[in-house]
């Protein structure tokens, strides 16, 4: 029989807009032993990972609490379990995860609309209410950071003018939150789906959602509790239409993860563990100094890629500040130059994807990756590949220029 040898991945430096780099201490986490999903001492840690991610999202929501699955899990779970067959849903799509919002509205039975912006441009929110004007919908869903295009979309005012109009409003903070400001409160967001593997630095596999009682009310009329766990005297049918995912149900996975513990799915333990303590990481931090410490990092690759030479893709005021998209120098063939940094100095940034392939680089600074010694590893390990592929660079003064703004910092 074939052997297959030991696991050794290799030690990479992840400069993605994710997956990147994880903290020794939520690897530590999953190497511990497993408690049964009903045991206080888990459910403990279940209710504890609650509280904490009240704070990451900014809300007092009584529910906030992680989707089993990747961030599209808890995409999908607010989703289905918010549009009935036939709803209007509002769709503004500046980029490739604006139309994955598109797809399961679609796969739910909405009714979709949706108004797009050129990518590597954002709209102005004014755009968005004049949309809902027109459109009269149930729903708005949209992207808060466009990984695809490394642009950010301003939510502050499309919170209000949705609650006015008695819109619920859903976001995929999937690669903002724990970076960037996500002020779910403030900003009368109605539903926040945030992703692990990107500024929180845990692995991909879980999605922490929150969502408030609007959404809840919705939820909740089209509840129906599992066979094998209702009582007798309980009506089977959902007054509501039945939500059409068990998996994702949120009517279900809210009972599960209040003090009811309803039974549903077997909670992914090691998971658990990883985001309690990617998240006590992110408190301990602060949100604040983390934002700080997320834009310190940006404004030293930038400077550096600015100082070798190369010309940034897309609209300067609404970049994102943890994801930076460059062109790929004319003549200059992309993927080669991923391919030699990966191989040559074990460095991973991203490609791009539809119109964008073979167009853009995009590197992330999110998280444990965003660092000082990833940032100027990647700034001189990119002019060397670029060298070395012939490209005209500023030769020596990437790294300086990076170094400037650390110095300035001091
Ligand atoms: C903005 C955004 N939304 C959604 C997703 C989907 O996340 P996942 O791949 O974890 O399902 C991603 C992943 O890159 C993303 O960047």
């Amino acid at each position: 029989m074939k052997t297959y040898g030991d696991l050794s991945p290799s030690p990479r430096t992840i400069m993605t807009p994710g997956p990147v780099e994880v903290d020794p201490r939520v690897l530590r986490a999953m190497s511990f032993p497993i408690l049964g999903q009903f045991d206080p001492e888990f459910t403990g840690l279940m209710n504890e990972t609650m509280e904490m991610l009240r704070h990451l999202f900014q809300t007092h929501n009584q529910w906030a609490y992680p989707v089993d699955g990747t961030s599209r899990s808890g995409i999908e779970a607010v989703l289905t379990s918010v549009i009935e067959p036939g709803d209007k849903v509002l769709i503004p799509i500046y980029g490739r995860f604006g139309y994955l919002l598109w797809e399961i509205a679609e796969r739910c039975g909405a009714e979709v609309v949706t108004i797009e912006k050129e990518w590597g441009q954002v709209f102005d929110p004014r755009e968005i209410i004049e949309a809902m004007d027109r459109e009269h919908p149930a729903i708005v869903a949209i992207v808060h950071g466009e990984t695809s295009t490394g642009r950010i979309q301003p939510l502050s005012e499309l919170g209000a003018a949705c609650r006015e109009r008695d819109i619920l409003l859903i976001v995929d903070a999937v690669a903002t939150i724990g970076g960037v400001e996500v002020k779910t409160d403030e900003w009368m967001l109605d539903a926040v789906i945030g992703g692990t593997q990107k500024c929180l630095s845990v692995p991909s596999g879980m999605s922490p959602i929150t969502y408030n009682d609007r959404i809840e009310a919705k939820v909740l009329r089209r509840k129906k509790i599992e066979r094998g766990l209702r009582d007798k005297s309980a009506s089977p049918a959902a007054p509501g239409r039945t939500i059409q995912s068990n998996y994702l149900d949120l009517s279900q996975l809210q009972d599960y993860w209040s003090p009811a513990r309803l039974n549903h799915h077997t909670e992914a333990t090691s998971m658990l563990y990883a985001l309690r303590e990617g998240l006590r990481i992110a408190l301990l931090e602060g949100l604040e100094p983390r934002f700080r410490r997320h834009l310190l990092h940006e404004r030293a690759l930038v400077a550096g890629l600015a100082a070798m030479g190369l010309d940034f893709y897309g609209d300067p005021d609404c970049k994102m500040p943890v994801v930076t998209c460059i062109e790929i120098p004319a003549g200059i063939d992309g993927e080669s130059v991923r391919s030699m940094l990966l191989e040559q100095f074990g460095i991973e940034i991203a490609s791009s994807f539809g119109p964008l392939k073979g167009k853009i680089w995009r590197i992330g600074t999110m998280g444990y990756s965003c660092n000082k010694k990833n940032v100027l590893h990647l700034l001189g390990a990119l002019e060397a590949v670029l060298i070395r592929h012939r490209a005209d660079v500023h030769a020596g003064s990437a790294v300086q220029a990076a170094l400037d703004v650390y110095a300035d910092q001091l």
